[in-house]
C-alpha cells in the first residue's frame, strides 16, 4: 500500500494551550517498501504513526492517502472500516484488555465479523509463530512485557493488513525474540505488505530500506550508515 502525506501538521489542544507536534511533515512511502523512523523520547513518532491510522485529528491542510483512501475526505466510519481491513497497528503499550486471554486478544477486533472458529485457528496459528502457544490462556496481567508486545503483534497481524505500522515493537524483546519477529517481519514485507517501524534500536536498521529521522517534530532522510555511528547529533 503506497502511503502519501503532505504538509502533515498536528497540534495537540490541551485545556491549557496548544502543543504543535509535528510541523510540515512530507513522507512517500512506496507499496512494499519498509520505512524506519527514529528520534529521540518525545519527537513525535507515535504521533506520527497516529496520524497515518487515522486515529487522531490532523490540521488543516495536512494530507494524508493511504492507498485509495484520502484521509482528508473520509468518514470516521470510512477510516475505521479502512483500519480495520488493511491496517495492523502495534502499539507502542500494547493496548491489550485486560480481562481476555492472550488467544482472545488476538481475536477480538475480528470477532464480530468473522467465524469465531476459524479466527480462533488462525489467531493459535499466530502466537505459535510468535512462540506463544503455551501462554494462549493467560490474561495480559499473567504475562511478561516480551511476551504481551509478542500477543499485540499477532493482533496485527491478524488480517493480513497491507499496511504495519509499528510502534517500538521489539523494545521489550530479547535478541532471539527480536530477530525472530523481524524475520516474520521481512516475511510479510516479501508478501507485498508495506512497513513503518518506529524504533530506538539500530540494530533494525538493515531490515528496512530507508531511515527517516524525526528531530522535534520535523522528518528527514538520514543516512543509515551516518546514523549507526551518531545517533542523534
Ligand atoms: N494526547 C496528547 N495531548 C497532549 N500532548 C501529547 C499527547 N500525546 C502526546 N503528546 C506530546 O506530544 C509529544 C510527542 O509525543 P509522542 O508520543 O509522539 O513521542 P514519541 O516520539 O513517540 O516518544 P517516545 O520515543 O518516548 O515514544 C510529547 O511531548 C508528548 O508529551
Ligand atoms: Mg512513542
Amino acid at each position: 500500500m503506497e502511503i502519501k502525506i503532505k504538509n502533515l501538521t498536528k497540534t495537540y489542544q490541551t485545556k491549557q494551550d496548544a502543543k504543535k507536534i509535528l510541523h510540515q511533515v512530507n513522507l512517500q512511502v512506496h507499496h512494499g517498501e519498509w520505512v524506519n523512523i527514529i528520534g529521540r523520547s518525545g519527537s513525535g513518532k507515535t504521533t506520527l504513526l497516529k496520524c497515518i491510522a487515522g486515529l487522531i485529528p490532523v490540521d488543516n491542510l495536512s494530507t494524508i492517502s493511504l492507498g485509495p483512501l484520502e484521509m482528508q475526505h473520509a468518514t470516521e466510519e470510512e477510516k475505521r472500516d479502512f483500519r480495520r481491513n488493511h491496517i495492523g497497528f502495534i502499539f507502542q503499550e500494547y493496548e491489550l484488555f485486560p480481562a481476555y486471554t492472550a488467544v482472545q486478544n488476538v481475536m477480538l477486533p475480528e470477532l464480530p465479523y468473522k467465524n469465531k472458529e476459524e479466527l480462533s485457528i488462525r489467531a493459535k496459528e499466530l502466537l505459535e509463530t510468535l512462540m506463544l502457544e503455551h501462554r494462549i490462556k493467560a490474561v495480559p496481567d499473567q504475562l511478561s512485557g516480551g511476551e504481551k508486545q509478542r500477543v499485540a503483534i499477532a493482533r496485527a497481524l491478524l488480517n493480513n493488513p497491507g499496511l504495519l505500522l509499528c510502534d517500538e515493537p521489539t523494545g521489550n524483546l530479547d535478541r532471539d525474540s527480536r530477530d525472530q519477529i523481524l524475520h516474520i517481519l521481512k516475511k510479510c514485507q516479501a508478501e507485498g505488505r508495506t512497513i513503518v517501524f518506529v524504533t530506538h534500536d539500530l540494530e533494525i536498521l538493515p531490515y528496512g530500506d530507508r531511515v527517516m529521522s524525526m528531530n522535534s517534530g520535523k522528518l528527514e532522510e538520514v543516512d543509515a550508515e551516518i546514523v549507526a555511528t551518531n545517533p542523534f547529533p
